[in-house]
């Protein structure tokens, strides 16, 4: 099974991806903590055979488990819902060298990481990703946290720490009941990965939308690839830049798609397809758009050509079924809602922009023309 090591000196951990890896979860946790009281915090939609494989593993190697359950809606990644998971951990009385482990999506993941990192001032966490787009972003790199509400609007992940798991386990056979639309929407973490990876797995974005055939029909083997290929593209930009500290470059490219992204994540009417059944928008659709929009970006300010823009544009969305964005408010609205990212530094808005190569790179000051013509052009 492909173990990607993650190599942080003393906070180095592995990601464990393959299929059935969930029933190991205890003996690599017992190995890995001292503590025997395991605070287990579950997306409350997850199917009850994945719940009692990490429950029946965790017993088995003589934990203790305690169980809560997070909601995976944006409005439920909240300071009031890290309260109420603090509490439990405190009233089961989980001690220092207790592990939380997280079992579910990005938002299960993210928030109970920020549980783990708050409690005691850090207690250890394992992740165990169950989405896609958890699988190949979200639960590799330490990046914890919730949203907040600040002047009526929901800001995404503005309260948070970098706080390491002591492991990542991806079962890929949780993704067998993972939603069809969640699926494709967990593709625009690894397009992106394919977008910023240089020469270390070039063929990554062509790969990806060649076998939407293949990850549509569960091959396990193509989605262990999938997941392996692209937790490796990470891995490698958070050893190299671990805080996002490098100014330009580094771990801030994983941003790209993520600005525009965010901007209309939150707008509730928005739709991939224009049906109102199917608002809002999943996060990796919104980063989908996002990458449309910093794909006509880079070709305004001449660092791609028209193939290039067009290359990037079709295949995100083939791979994400996103149609042109009809309701998008005017584009001063989203640039307003661009301003607030937790990205802007200075009141400068920073942004990532394919440069060709399979590589991107990052623009501050972009003209807001530009800007606001790559936003018009996702009504396109
Ligand atoms: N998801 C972006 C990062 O981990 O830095």
């Amino acid at each position: 099974m492909p173990d990607v090591h993650i190599n942080l000196g003393e906070r180095s951990y592995d990601v464990v991806v393959g299929a059935g890896v969930l029933a190991d979860l205890g003996v690599r946790a017992a190995a890995l903590v001292p503590g025997r009281h395991a605070f287990l915090i579950l997306d409350d939609k997850l199917p009850e055979e994945t719940v009692l494989a990490a429950a029946a593993s965790l017993d088995a190697a003589g934990f203790t488990v305690t169980r809560a359950t997070v909601t995976a809606l944006e409005v439920e990644k909240s300071l009031e819902t890290v309260k109420r998971l603090l509490g439990a951990v405190g009233g089961a009385r989980l001690e220092r060298r207790d592990p939380v482990i997280a079992l579910g999506g990005g938002i299960t993941g993210d928030v109970g990481g920020f549980v783990a990192a708050s409690y005691r001032r850090g207690i250890p966490v394992i992740q165990c990703p169950t989405t896609l787009l958890s699988m190949v972003d979200a639960s590799v790199g330490g990046k914890t946290g919730v949203n907040l509400e600040i002047e009526g609007g929901l800001k995404k992940n503005m309260v948070g720490a970098f706080w390491q798991p002591r492991l990542v386990l991806a079962d890929i056979n949780t993704l067998r009941s993972l939603p069809a639309r969640e699926r494709r929407a967990g593709l625009a973490e690894c397009l992106k990965h394919g977008l910023l990876c240089g020469e270390s797995d070039g063929e990554l974005f062509d790969w990806t939308i060649e076998h939407l055939g293949d990850i549509d029909a569960l091959n396990m083997e193509v989605l262990t690839e999938l997941v392996s290929r692209n937790v490796h593209v990470k891995a490698a930009v958070v050893v190299a830049d671990e805080r996002e500290e490098a100014g330009t470059g580094g771990r801030a490219l994983l941003n790209l798609g993520h600005t525009f992204g965010h901007a209309i994540e939150p707008m509730k009417s928005l739709s991939p397809d224009g049906d109102a059944k199917h608002a809002p928008l999943l996060h990796g659709e919104a980063v989908g758009y996002g990458m449309m929009a910093a794909a006509r970006a880079a070709r305004l300010l001449g660092r791609i050509d028209d193939e290039a823009e067009l290359e990037i544009r079709n295949g995100v969305g083939e791979a994400l079924e996103l149609r042109p964005l009809g309701g998008l408010p005017e584009s001063s609205v989203v640039l307003d809602a661009m301003q607030h990212d937790k990205k802007v530094s200075g009141g400068r808005l920073r942004l990532v922009l394919p440069v060709g190569g399979r590589r991107c790179a990052t623009f501050d000051d972009v003209d807001a023309g530009v800007i606001a013509a790559a936003i018009d052009s996702l009504r396109e």
